[in-house]
């Protein structure tokens, strides 16, 4: 007999077969038991009928409790009152795991309830399906680059370099000296993109942020592609192209996942159109202040009220292009014209997301970067391998970095970017 997964059961129609599975809910009458079973790729339903099995089947059937680890034996069969399409009439049970007042009853429980029970919450449908999203994301982005020329290129996560600013570091003991956990890849990225042209990379990012909203957390992953002899508005074509294809793929690969979401696909499929629109950061303060954002002045950096009402204006992701110097990192480019200003675009996605992407094309010239290092305060020593990369042959680059935890929160509909990743570490948790 064959052991099969749930998601292949449509292949199976009319053999009988085994699967290894959880109990997720149970029903029962007199005469028949209904099974709940997920195996991890899918979620269907076993059937027990009393006179078939016989007492003894049908009594274990009937007290299995839920998250009890079994293997069935039965018949797959079509079912068409079911989305799934398939179910299991149950032939023989075999218990492999005994569960005991499992926590994560089909009642509603609090989020600081489920977050305690992060180990466990996981196996429910909804957080399978965002996982199913994030799986889907990571896997296009390979694909995206791989196929566009890119090369992957692993930074450094212990570093003795702060690209985004002080403020956010984690510092951690490195022997006898100091050292932070990245909070992007970039600088490094920018030395491989001098070595290899076109490269990305994908991997854990920190920010030591006291900030407790629901689009922060303290461990992300991010995207980060870097490429030599780019200007940014060829990287901005870049990066909707590469958004879009996200969307597409979801769209095609994570039917069941939108389903269980309730993620309306009429409005994903808005964000595969081309090109996404761009607005100045001028103009996005003139926008604010004349719909009653008085708060805002130039200069300021925009919060999730500002963002979002941004976003609103449009109905795709949006470019902001052009912030003020005083409240970006050290090594943009200044604006050829004006020195108020630098080369950079922030990607707002639109429902209220916030900002997917960071990006910037970099300042090349060796003295304007040595000068802006010594005026953020950051100790030149530290930086002077990077300071090198403007030394031999410094050419035009431009790079992003875009928050898969975000990015998966927005594509799945979803309320906070907790849930966007399996453990997530935020302020004042760690546990699981
Ligand atoms: O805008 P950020 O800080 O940009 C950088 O780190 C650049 N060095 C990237 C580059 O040019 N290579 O971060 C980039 C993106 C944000 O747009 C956001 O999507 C995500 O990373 N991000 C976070 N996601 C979750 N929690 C946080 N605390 C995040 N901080 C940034
Ligand atoms: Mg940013």
């Amino acid at each position: 007999m064959e052991s099969i997964q749930i998601l292949d059961a449509k292949k199976h129609v009319g053999e009988t077969v085994q699967i290894g599975a959880w109990v997720a809910n149970k029903r029962s009458s007199g005469k028949i038991a209904f099974l709940q079973l997920r195996d991890g790729t899918a979620y269907f339903q076993g059937i027990v009928v009393k006179t078939e099995v016989g007492e003894e089947v049908f009594q274990l059937a009937k007290n299995l409790n839920q998250e009890t680890a079994v293997l069935v034996t039965g018949e797959i069969r079509e079912d068409s009152r079911s989305k799934f399409g398939y179910e299991i009439g149950i032939s023989g049970i075999e218990v492999v795991g005994e569960s005991h007042e499992y926590p994560i009853t089909p009642k509603e429980h609090g989020t600081d309830f489920l977050m305690d029970h992060r180990h466990l919450w996981l196996r429910s449908s909804k957080q399978h399906a965002i996982m199913q999203i994030r799986n889907e994301v990571i896997r296009a982005t390979y694909e995206f680059f791989n196929n566009n020329g890119f090369i992957k290129i692993d930074p450094p996560i212990l570093t003795g370099s702060a690209p985004e600013g002080t403020t956010d570091l984690f510092e951690t003991n490195y022997f006898d000296q100091k050292a932070y956990l990245s909070q992007s890849g970039q600088l490094y990225m920018e030395a491989a993109a001098m070595a290899f042209g076109k490269v990305f990379s994908f991997g854990p990012t920190f920010r030591a942020e006291k900030s407790k909203t629901r689009r922060h957390l303290i461990e992300f992953w991010m995207i980060e592609p870097e490429m030599a002899f780019m200007h940014q508005e060829e990287s901005l074509e870049v990066q909707e192209q590469y958004v879009a294809f996200l969307v597409q793929s979801v769209l095609d690969n994570c039917d069941y996942a939108l389903d269980v979401l309730g993620r309306d696909r009429a409005i994903l499929e808005k964000y595969t159109k081309l090109p996404f629109p761009r607005i100045s950061y001028d103009d996005a303060v003139e926008l604010l202040q004349k719909n009653g954002f008085e708060d805002i002045q130039w200069g300021d950096d925009f919060g999730s009220p500002h963002e979002t009402f941004i976003a609103n204006s449009f109905d795709q992701p949006v470019f902001i292009l052009n912030y003020p110097k005083a409240i970006k990192p050290f090594y943009m480019k200044p604006h050829p014209t004006r020195d108020d200003v630098v080369i950079c675009a922030d990607m707002i996605a639109p429902e209220g997301y916030g900002e997917i992407i960071g990006g910037s094309e970099r300042a090349t010239d060796y003295e304007f970067l040595l000068e802006q290092i010594r005026n953020h305060g950051l100790d030149e020593n530290e930086y002077s391998w990077y300071l090198d990369l403007r030394k031999y042959g410094s050419v035009p680059h431009t790079g992003f970095g875009l928050g898969l935890e975000r990015t998966v929160t927005w594509l799945s509909g979803i309320e906070h970017v907790r849930e966007a990743i399996p453990f997530p570490r935020l302020l004042n948790r760690i546990y699981p």
